[in-house]
C-alpha cells in the first residue's frame, strides 16, 4: 500500500493509463489524473481519484507518472506540466515505450529542473493490468526506485530495476519486437495447421500446454479463434515500437532480419486499412494470403487471464 503522505499525479488515461491509475486510486493513494479527454478520466473518480481541468495542476504533486503514446506527446506533457513554474514534482515516473534519445532527453530537462526521473515502461496490456499482472522494467538512480517502489507495487506483480539512465528502455523496445514477431509466427503456424484441417481451437490448446506455450499465447488465443479483435493494443503503436526495434539494431549494429520482415507485415496490414483493430489481425492478414477466409469457431476458450 502506498504512502498517504506522497500525493501522485497521473497524465494520461488511455487504455494502459486508466487501468493502472485505477489500481493506484483503488490501492488508497491520492491521485489526481489528467488526461486530454477528460471525460475518459472521469470514471476513475469512482475509485477516489480526482481529475485535473490542466496538466499543469499536477505540477504540485509529489509524484507524477505519465503514460501517453509517444516520445511526441510525452514532450508535450511533460513540457505544459512544468510550464507554469510555481511548482515542480519531486520525481517523474514516465511509462510510456519511447525512444533511448527520447527518454535521455527528458531527462536531460527534467536534471536541470532538479526533479528525479524513472524511466519505468511496462508489459502487459489493459486485460493483464485488471489480472493485476502487469510488470514494469525500470532505469533511473536507484533511490528514485525505491521511493517508487510502493506506488509501482500497487500497480504491479513484479518491478525489475536493470540499471542507471535508460537501460529500461531498450528492454522493453526487445521486448515488444518479440512480441511482433511472435505474433506473426503464430499467425503463421496457426493458419498453416489450419488449412491443412486442424481447427484454430485445437491446436492453440495444445500449443498452450506445450513447452511452447506462454502466458501471452494463452491469452491471444480468443482472438485467434473467435476473431474477437477488440483493440488491446493498435497496429500503430506496434509498429512504433518495430520502428524503436529497428532503430536501436541500426546504433548498436546488430542486424535484425526477422524484427525487419514482421514491421513490413505490420505496414501492410496499416496500409490496407487494418487500423482500428487490435494489431492480432496479423491472423486476418496471414488468411488472406494464404487463400483462406476465415470464421469465427465460436468455441469456450480460457485466456489463462481470468
Ligand atoms: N496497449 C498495450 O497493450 C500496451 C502495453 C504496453 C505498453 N504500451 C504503451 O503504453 C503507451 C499507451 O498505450 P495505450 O494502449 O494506453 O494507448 P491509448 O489507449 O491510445 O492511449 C494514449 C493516451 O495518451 C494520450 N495522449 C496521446 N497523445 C497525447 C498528447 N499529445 N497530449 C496529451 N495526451 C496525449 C491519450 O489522450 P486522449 O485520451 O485524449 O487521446 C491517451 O490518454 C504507449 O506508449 C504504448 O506503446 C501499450
Amino acid at each position: 500500500m502506498p504512502t498517504k503522505k506522497m500525493t501522485v499525479g497521473w497524465i494520461g488515461a488511455g487504455r494502459m493509463g486508466y487501468e493502472m491509475a485505477g489500481r493506484l486510486a483503488r490501492g488508497g493513494a491520492d491521485v489526481l489524473v489528467w488526461n486530454r479527454t477528460k471525460a475518459k478520466a472521469e470514471p476513475l473518480q469512482k475509485y477516489g481519484a480526482k481529475v485535473a481541468d490542466d496538466v499543469s495542476e499536477l505540477a504540485a504533486r509529489d509524484i507524477v507518472f505519465c503514460m501517453v503514446s509517444t516520445w511526441k506527446d510525452v514532450k508535450e506533457v511533460v513540457t505544459n506540466l512544468l510550464a507554469r513554474g510555481k511548482s515542480k514534482p519531486k520525481m517523474l515516473i514516465e511509462c510510456s515505450s519511447i525512444s533511448l534519445e527520447g527518454s535521455a532527453e527528458l531527462r536531460e530537462m527534467l536534471d536541470k529542473k532538479g526533479i528525479q526521473y524513472l524511466a519505468a515502461p511496462v508489459s502487459g496490456n489493459a486485460k493483464v493490468i485488471k489480472a493485476g499482472k502487469l510488470t514494469f522494467v525500470c532505469s533511473g538512480p536507484k533511490k528514485a526506485f525505491d521511493l517508487a517502489r510502493p506506488f509501482l507495487d500497487s500497480i504491479a506483480v513484479n518491478s525489475s530495476y536493470v540499471g542507471e539512465g535508460e537501460l529500461s528502455r531498450i528492454v522493453k523496445i526487445c521486448h515488444n519486437v518479440f512480441l511482433g514477431v511472435v505474433t506473426q509466427s503464430l499467425a503463421e503456424i496457426t493458419i498453416l495447421a489450419q488449412k491443412a484441417g486442424v481447427p484454430r481451437h485445437a491446436f492453440l490448446e495444445f500449443m498452450n500446454q506445450s513447452v511452447m506455450g506462454s502466458t501471452f499465447s494463452r491469452y491471444k488465443t480468443p482472438a485467434f479463434v473467435n476473431l474477437d479483435f477488440k483493440v488491446t493494443f493498435t497496429p500503430h503503436l506496434l509498429r512504433k515500437d518495430m520502428d524503436l526495434g529497428l532503430d536501436a539494431g541500426r546504433k548498436f549494429e546488430v542486424p535484425m532480419p526477422l524484427a525487419s520482415a514482421t514491421r513490413d507485415l505490420i505496414q501492410s496490414m496499416i496500409g490496407q486499412g487494418w487500423t482500428e483493430q487490435d494489431f492480432a489481425t496479423l491472423l486476418l492478414q496471414q488468411a488472406e494470403a494464404s487463400g483462406l477466409k476465415l470464421k469465427p469457431e465460436n468455441m469456450e476458450v480460457g485466456d489463462g487471464l481470468s
